[in-house]
């Protein structure tokens, strides 16, 4: 079974209701009539009944499972609106703003999750990511006991051998431009618990990855990346985690044995953490236009699933990002 179908399969098992905040969006409307019909989650559309209605007849979409709210009109708004209020009042947020934010389809969407009426969110085909990730984060937050939140990516090679049978996954590519060693730390321990909890491993094997292998070069980059390694062995003793090293010593057996002998995850790395976002986003669409890799992004560290899509996507990114939403609901 391949990545997306294990994804499909788990998201079945235990359907949770996603939110889709851009409901008038053309792909957002197909990729929700596709969801609603092959039962990956209960998808809501957000928006005007009639706008959405339209669109979907435009796209031939049949809407039978898929909720529509108008934010506008939601009997919740006025509730939304004082729970944002309350959350964001000693950031300067007025009544007023707070009001006009909870009839806005993003910052509704949000609150949908906050309050409990949705289980996830998923947008980004028509908002930039920091417009997405913005109300995510101050109204959602993170995790209890987690500090940042970051990215995975799911990274599926052609090159079977690579990972676990071709799937790697790597973190950040989107989210901390410039991670601190203790951000850093916290990003290979929330990629660790995706790749065991949304891509089923059992065993994450987490390569913090530099220009240097084990002291092989001397500069204060390759220190922040070591300074790190140890964090996180101390947030997470148990986990299989190292580094400082190339990807070629986390990814190639031979090369991992003569670099870094005696590593438990050189060579054999199916974790991948970048030192920054520069070397994340550079290093994901690389590995997806020059190794012809499937690639696509789950946040980590939210107290509750939200996640983007990148403009240009298709229907299916969007059908596999709400049911990775749906999984990381459960
Ligand atoms: N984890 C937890 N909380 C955070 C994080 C984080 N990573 N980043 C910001 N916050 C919190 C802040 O503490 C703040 O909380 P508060 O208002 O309650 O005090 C709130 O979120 C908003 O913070 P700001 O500083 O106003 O937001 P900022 O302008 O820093 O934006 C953002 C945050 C959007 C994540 C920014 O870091 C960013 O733009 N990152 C890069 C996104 C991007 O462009 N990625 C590449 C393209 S995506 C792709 O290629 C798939």
């Amino acid at each position: 079974m391949g990545m997306m179908e294990k994804i499909y399969a788990k998201a079945r098992a235990n359907v949770r209701t996603i939110v889709l905040p851009e409901g008038d969006e053309p792909r957002t409307v197909q990729a929700a009539a596709q969801v609603a019909r092959e039962g990956l989650a209960r998808p809501v559309l957000l928006g005007e009944a009639e706008r959405i209605a339209a669109v979907a007849r435009e796209v031939g979409a049949d809407l039978s499972g898929v909720e529509i709210v108008d934010p506008v009109f939601d009997p919740r708004t006025p509730a939304y609106a004082d729970a944002l209020y309350a959350l964001r009042k000693a950031k300067g947020l007025t009544r007023e703003e707070a009001a006009r934010l909870a009839a806005d389809a993003m910052y509704h969407g949000v609150l949908m999750v906050r309050e409990g009426d949705a289980d996830g969110l998923v947008s980004g085909a028509t908002h930039t990511t920091g417009d997405m990730l913005r109300p995510a984060l101050q109204i959602i937050k993170t995790a209890p006991g987690v500090r940042v939140v970051s990215s995975s990516f799911l990274i599926q090679c052609q090159n079977q051998s690579l990972g676990e049978d071709g799937l790697l996954v790597y973190a950040d590519c989107v989210v901390v431009p410039c991670p601190t060693a203790e951000e850093l730390a916290q990003i290979a321990v929330s990629a660790a618990d995706t790749a065991r909890r949304l891509c089923g491993f059992d065993e994450p094997r987490v390569a913090l990855l530099s220009f240097s292998t084990k002291g092989s070069a001397k500069h204060e980059l390759v220190e922040k990346v070591q300074k790190a390694v140890a964090l996180a062995h101390a947030i997470a003793p148990d986990l299989v985690l190292d580094g400082e090293m190339q990807p070629d010593a986390a990814l190639v057996p031979e090369v991992g044995a003569s670099k870094a002998p005696g590593s438990p995850v050189a060579g054999r790395a199916n974790v991948l953490v970048f030192p920054d976002l520069q070397a994340g986003n550079i290093c994901y669409k690389i590995t997806q236009r020059v190794a012809g890799a499937e690639a696509f992004a789950v946040l980590q560290g939210l107290a509750k699933p939200c996640n983007d899509l990148s403009r240009g996507c298709s229907v299916r990114d969007i059908v596999n990002t709400i049911a990775a939403t749906a999984v990381q609901a459960q």
